[in-house]
């Protein structure tokens, strides 16, 4: 249920409610919307509620106020659109593999699949921006994740094609603790505002935005409150919907070139079983692995698969890269695939993907961008361990210290993609300035030297030469940027490999 205060907030920001207007909680549960819009003297009979669940009927309707027992994500009527002046409420989380979800699929697919809603949540936003008049205007409390997921990029779009975004404010972490709800909500207020012809007002309109705050009482005061132009909105990858960005590093984004036009990754292969076609070459630690494994199990049929050295190196067996992990640099290769022709029939090795070129390997499945050397010769799986080839004479160990430093790791993780997984529609999306003569030179001697020293003892600590590597990338764009200084220690401490 939705705290009082949260309540009250919402409806603090919505402006006049003029006594011929119409108000609607789409999902009003037991009405504490309701309730304090009574309390703030809206009338009656200008408010409106539905819920799925009809047993909320014989506690709101005591209130004096119309109740409809409907699914409102389903009942989408003609008369539906553009009826209501405002749409509060807070809507049901419920995701893909929910019971709801999955058995209203096909209706469900059918009305929201072009918006790419998936999430209950998600749902509600589009279909209440639906069934609001033009200039109407919608409170809601929800989870933020469609404001950075780029699974909610299309809902993100959609929003910024008819609204005007008014807040964001990141609502306290804990506010639903004690209904064993997990996730970290906000507060957004809309008005609807759809149209080409009022492109310009939505692009020029500057949306308030509020950092998160610990505790109910800051809503009304909070300690910071950014401002940004919702055209920002456009020039960041997938439409993200950042809260805590600075000016400059979004004109980054926009005006530089993008990553892709020099560094280009692939989906690697399948082997259908990787069991019986990979093997860990022998005086890896995984072989150590596989080796404690074959001892504990006792079927023959699934024992794993070591080889000698010597094996490796006949040519019969190609180097296999499939882990992620936060490994930066260098890693010893420590697979092998199976590489006789009865084998590699089996495999789906995709054909435009230049495997065997010498590049760079970023973890699919990492809390930080990691980028490791790849030799020639390597073949990689499909998503833990991505491959990537250089498109232009850019230089190997530049791009490896470049993605490897804090301004990258920021950007990356920071600001595309704040989950433990990186894809690779997200590196390319990274900006990228080519390096003059002397950064190159400098970031490249540190790195060779740190693939040296990794290659010699893997444990070994290059704090201070990544300390330089980042001084030197952060200096060299925050000088064609003009970034502010409270950034770079916001990179060390929270971005970079030396802040924990
Ligand atoms: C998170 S509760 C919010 C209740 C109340 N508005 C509050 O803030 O305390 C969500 C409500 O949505 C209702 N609900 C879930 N799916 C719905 C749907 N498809 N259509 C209408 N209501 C739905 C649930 O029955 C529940 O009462």
């Amino acid at each position: 249920m939705t705290p009082p205060k949260t309540a009250e907030y919402i409806i603090s920001r919505l402006g006049d409610i003029k006594n011929n207007q119409k108000i609607l909680d789409p999902c009003v549960g037991p009405g504490i919307f309701i309730k304090k819009l009574i309390e703030f003297g809206v009338a009656k009979n200008q408010i409106f509620t539905y819920d799925i669940n009809s047993s909320f009927k014989s506690e709101i309707e005591p209130l004096g106020v119309s109740f409809k027992a409907q699914d409102t994500l389903i009942a989408l009527y003609p008369d539906s659109y553009n009826e209501f002046d405002f749409i509060i409420g807070n809507p049901p989380y419920l995701n893909k593999a929910s019971a709801y979800v999955r058995k209203n699929k096909l209706k469900l697919r059918k009305i929201y699949g072009k918006i790419n809603a998936h999430e209950t949540y998600a749902m509600f936003i589009v279909n209440s921006i639906w069934r609001l008049k033009e200039g109407g205007k919608l409170g809601f409390i929800t989870s933020d994740s469609f404001l950075t997921l780029s699974t909610h990029k299309k809902l993100r779009k959609f929003i910024l094609n008819n609204c005007i975004i008014n807040e964001i404010l990141l609502a306290p972490k804990n506010l639903f603790s004690d209904q064993k709800v997990s996730t970290s909500p906000v507060i957004v207020i809309l008005t609807k505002c759809s149209g080409q012809k009022n492109k310009k007002i939505r692009e020029n309109n500057v949306i308030r935005i509020i950092p998160r705050v610990n505790n109910e009482d800051d809503y009304q005061s909070p300690s910071h409150v950014n401002e940004l132009r919702q055209i920002k909105y456009n020039s960041l990858p997938f439409n993200i919907f950042y809260t805590n960005v600075d000016e400059e590093v979004i004109e980054l984004f926009e005006k530089a070139p993008k990553l892709e036009e020099f560094l280009k990754g692939f989906i690697g292969m399948h082997t259908h079983n990787n069991r019986k076609y990979i093997a860990a070459i022998e005086g890896t630690e995984l072989a150590e692995v596989f080796k404690n494994r074959n001892i504990k199990s006792n079927d023959s049929s699934k024992k794993f698969n070591i080889i000698e050295r010597k094996v490796f190196e006949t040519g019969k067996w190609k180097p296999y890269l499939k882990r992620g992990g936060a490994d930066q640099y260098y890693r010893p290769i420590m697979e092998a695939l199976d590489w006789s022709e009865e084998s590699i029939k089996i495999y789906d090795i995709p054909k435009n993907v230049p495997f065997e070129e010498e590049g760079i390997i970023i973890s699919g499945v990492s809390s930080r961008l990691a980028a490791r050397y790849m030799p020639w010769g390597c073949y990689w799986d499909s998503n833990k361990a991505i491959g990537f080839i250089k498109k232009k004479s850019m230089s190997i160990t530049y791009m490896l210290g470049l993605l490897n430093s804090s301004l990258y790791n920021y950007l990356a993780k920071g600001i595309i993609n704040n989950t433990s997984s990186i894809q690779i529609t997200g590196v390319h999306a990274l900006p990228f300035i080519e390096p003059e003569y002397e950064i190159k030179e400098k970031v490249e001697i540190i790195v060779k030297s740190i693939i040296k020293n990794k290659e010699k003892n893997l444990k070994y600590d290059y704090n201070k030469e990544q300390k330089v590597i980042d001084d030197v990338i952060f200096s060299f764009y925050a000088r064609k940027f003009k970034f502010p200084n409270n950034l770079k220690q916001k990179l060390d401490q929270e971005y970079s490999i030396y802040c924990n």
